[in-house]
C-alpha cells in the first residue's frame, strides 16, 4: 500500500477512470477538452449572472424604481440566459463528440486485442462470458463518457463560480446558505458507499446471468434433446435471483438519494431566507440580494447533490472499465519472438523435428513427431479421436507454443516468424466454422483486404456455395445470425471454405471441414478444393476417408503419434492401422478379409 491514506482499491479505480478519461480528452483530444471547458464557463457565467439580475429587479420593484431600471435588468436577464443557452449547446457538442471518440478508443483497443489473443484466452474465457462482460461493461462505460463527464465538468466549474460570486456579495450569506452543505454531502458519501459495492456486484452477477444464458441459447438444441431443461432453469434462477438481491440493494441506496437530497435542499433554501429577512430588518443587506442567494443556494446545491450519481457513474464504469481492460491488457499466449522475422514463402516445405506438445504442462498430446512434407504434397490426416489431429494444426498455424522440438517451415523456425506473416500464407478452415454477424459478402471478403466481390464470388462458386447463397433472402447481401445460426452447418462449412479460397493461402490446411455436408456436396467442394490447392502444400483432416484417399500421402496418427505416413495405396498394402481402418468404412465393399476386428479399437473421428 502506498503511503497516501488512499485504499488500495480506490487507487487502482482512480487509475481506470483516469485511462478511460484518456481514450475521450487526451491526446488529439486535449486541446479540444480545453476548448469545450472554456465555453462551458462562459456558459456558466451566463448562468450566475440570472440570480443576480432577478435580485435586482426585485430591489427596483421595492424601492419603487422606474420601469427604464427594470426594463434592462430584464435585458441582461435575458442576454444571460441566451448565453448560457447558446454556450451550453456549443460545448455539449464538443463533449458529445468527445465522448463518442472515447467509447470508439476504448471499443478499437478491445477489439484489436481480442484478435491478437491466441486460442488459448477463448478456452479460457468462454465467448457467452466475453460477449455478456463486452456489452455490459461497454454499457456503463459508454454511460460515463456521454454523460458523467460532461455533468462531471459542468458541477465542478458551476460551484466554484457560484461560491466565488456569492462570497464577493454577501459573505454573511454565503455562510448560511453553507450550512446544510455539509449534511448533503454526508448523505452523499454514505448513500455512496452503500450503492457502489452493491452495484459492482450486481455488475458481476448480470454478466454470470447473461453469460449463461447465451451460453444455453447457443446449447439449447442439446440441452433440450438431453432432458437437461430442468437443470438449465434451476442454474438461471440461482443466477437471476443473485441479480435481484444485489440489484434491490444498489437501486434502493441510489433511490434513496432523491428524497434525501431533495429535503436538504428546501431546508437550505428556508434558512437563507429566514436568515436573510433578519438581515434585512437590521438593514445588513436587501430583499432582492436575499432573493439572489437563494438562487444561488439552489445552484450550489444542485451540483453537489448530482455528485452522489457522477460518483456511482464513475465507480460503475471504473468497475466496468476494469474488465474490459483486462481483456485490452490480456497478453497473448503466443507472442513474436522480440526477433521475429516475417516468413519468406518458398514453395511450402514443412518439417517437423521431434516435436512434443502439451496443452497443459506434464501432460504430452503429440510426442516426438518428425515428419517432413515437400512442397505442394497433400497430405491427408486421419486417426481416431483425440488421437491429436486438431491439436497437430493447433500448433502448425502456431495457435499454441510447442513443448519440444523444432518445426520449420520452408527452413524458417516457426517460433522466430512473426504471426501476422505467418496468418497471411497460411490459410486454415477449422472445425468450428466461425462466421461473423455480417453480410454473406464481408464474411467472405473479410479474409483478404483487397479481395473484390468477383472474387468472393468465384471463391463461393469454387466451394459450391454461391447457389444456397443466391436463395438466401438477399443473397450476397443477407446478414448472419449470431454465429451464422440461420444456415445449416454445412452450409457455414462451405462459406469459411469459400473465405479460405478467397484468401487464397500459400499453404492451406483443412479440419474436417466437409464432415458436415453430404457427400455428393462433399464431392463437388473437393473438386474446388482440389483446384485451388493444385499445386500447395495443403492438409485436410478428414473423417470419410474416400476424401482424403487421393491426397500425395495420408497421415495416420494414434495417440499422439504418427503411425504410418504413405501414400493411399501403400498404406493399403502395408495392412497396417490405415488398412484396417479403410476396410472398416467401406465394410463388405473391400476387397478381401473382414479386419473389422482389428478396426474396432481404431476407429476414425
Ligand atoms: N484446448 C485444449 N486444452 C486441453 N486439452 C485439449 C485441448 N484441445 C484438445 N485437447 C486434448 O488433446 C487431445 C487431442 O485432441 P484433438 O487434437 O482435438 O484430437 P482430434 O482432433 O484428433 O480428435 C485430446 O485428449 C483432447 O482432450
Ligand atoms: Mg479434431
Amino acid at each position: 500500500m502506498s503511503e497516501s491514506s488512499t485504499p488500495p482499491e480506490l487507487e487502482y479505480e482512480q487509475n481506470t477512470l483516469k485511462r478511460l478519461l484518456g481514450f475521450m480528452i487526451g491526446g488529439p483530444n486535449r486541446s479540444k477538452f480545453a476548448m469545450g471547458v472554456l465555453l462551458r464557463v462562459v456558459a456558466l457565467a451566463g448562468l450566475t449572472v440570472i440570480p443576480w439580475t432577478t435580485g435586482r429587479a426585485m430591489n427596483v420593484i421595492t424601492e419603487f424604481g422606474g420601469t427604464d431600471e427594470l426594463r434592462s435588468w430584464a435585458l441582461i436577464g435575458l442576454v444571460a440566459g441566451a448565453i448560457y443557452l447558446v454556450f451550453s449547446f456549443v460545448s455539449d457538442r464538443m463533449f458529445s463528440k468527445m465522448a463518442v471518440d472515447g467509447l470508439y478508443g476504448v471499443q478499437t483497443a478491445l477489439f484489436e486485442n481480442v484478435q491478437s489473443l491466441s486460442m488459448g484466452f477463448f478456452f479460457k474465457n468462454p465467448p457467452g462470458r466475453l460477449s455478456s462482460n463486452i456489452t455490459n461493461d461497454a454499457e456503463v462505460v459508454s454511460l460515463f463518457y456521454t454523460s458523467a463527464v460532461s455533468q462531471m465538468i459542468r458541477s465542478a466549474i458551476q460551484v466554484v463560480m457560484v461560491l466565488v460570486v456569492m462570497l464577493l456579495i454577501d459573505w454573511r450569506l454565503t455562510v448560511i446558505s453553507l450550512v446544510t452543505i455539509p449534511f448533503l454531502l454526508g448523505a452523499v458519501y454514505v448513500i455512496t458507499r452503500v450503492a457502489s459495492p452493491a452495484f459492482r456486484r450486481l455488475q458481476q452477477a448480470l454478466g454470470d446471468a447473461s453469460g449463461f444464458q447465451e451460453e444455453t441459447l447457443s446449447g439449447h438444441k442439446l440441452i433440450i434433446s438431453k432432458g437437461r431443461g430442468d437443470w438449465a432453469v434451476d442454474t438461471h434462477d440461482v443466477l437471476i435471483r443473485d441479480v435481484h438481491k444485489e440489484g434491490s440493494r444498489a437501486f434502493l441506496a441510489s433511490l434513496m438519494q432523491f428524497p434525501i437530497t431533495q429535503t436538504l435542499t428546501l431546508f437550505q433554501n428556508v434558512l437563507v431566507m429566514l436568515g436573510g429577512t433578519f438581515l434585512v430588518i437590521a438593514g445588513h443587506t436587501t430583499v432582492g440580494i436575499v432573493m439572489s442567494f437563494s438562487g444561488y443556494a439552489a445552484l450550489l446545491a444542485s451540483p453537489l447533490a448530482q455528485i452522489s450519481n457522477l460518483i456511482t457513474n464513475a465507480l460503475n464504469a471504473s468497475a466496468g472499465g476494469k474488465r474490459v481492460f483486462e481483456i485490452v491488457d490480456a497478453e497473448p499466449d503466443v507472442s513474436d519472438a522480440p526477433d521475429a522475422v516475417d516468413y519468406e514463402f518458398k514453395g511450402g516445405r514443412i518439417t517437423f523435428e521431434h516435436v512434443d506438445f502439451g496443452y497443459r504442462p506434464g501432460t504430452l498430446v503429440l510426442r516426438d513427431n518428425t515428419f517432413d512434407i515437400a512442397p505442394g504434397e497433400t497430405i491427408g490426416i486421419c486417426g481416431p479421436t483425440g488421437a491429436g489431429k486438431s491439436t497437430l494444426i493447433n500448433i502448425l498455424t502456431r495457435y499454441y507454443e510447442i513443448t519440444g522440438g523444432r518445426i520449420l517451415i520452408d527452413g524458417q523456425d516457426l517460433s522466430k516468424l512473426t504471426q501476422e506473416s505467418l496468418r497471411s500464407q497460411v490459410g486454415a478452415v477449422l472445425q468450428e466454422a466461425f462466421l461473423f454477424s455480417d453480410t454473406v459478402m464481408s464474411n467472405l471478403l473479410y479474409a483478404r483486404h483487397d479481395a473484390t466481390e468477383d472474387d468472393a464470388i468465384d471463391a463461393a462458386k469454387k466451394a459450391n456455395a454461391h447457389e444456397f447463397i443466391m436463395d438466401l433472402p438477399q443473397g450476397y447481401d443477407t446478414v448472419l445470425a449470431a454465429r451464422g445460426a440461420n444456415l445449416s452447418q454445412g452450409q457455414r462449412q462451405m462459406i469459411t471454405i469459400a473465405r479460405a479460397m478467397v484468401a487464397d493461402p500459400k499453404i492451406m490446411i483443412l479440419d474436417e471441414a466437409t464432415s458436415n455436408v453430404d457427400t455428393r456436396t462433399e464431392k463437388l467442394i473437393q473438386d474446388g478444393i482440389r483446384q485451388l490447392m493444385a499445386d500447395k502444400t495443403s492438409f485436410s483432416i478428414a473423417h470419410r476417408l474416400a476424401t482424403i484417399r487421393d491426397s500425395d500421402r495420408i497421415m495416420v496418427l494414434n495417440g499422439g503419434e504418427i503411425v504410418e505416413l504413405d501414400s493411399h495405396d501403400t498404406l493399403m498394402r502395408n495392412r497396417g492401422f490405415y488398412y484396417a481402418l479403410y476396410m472398416s468404412q467401406f465394410k463388405g465393399k473391400g476387397p478381401e478379409g473382414s479386419p473389422e476386428e482389428f478396426a474396432l479399437d481404431f476407429v476414425s473421428t
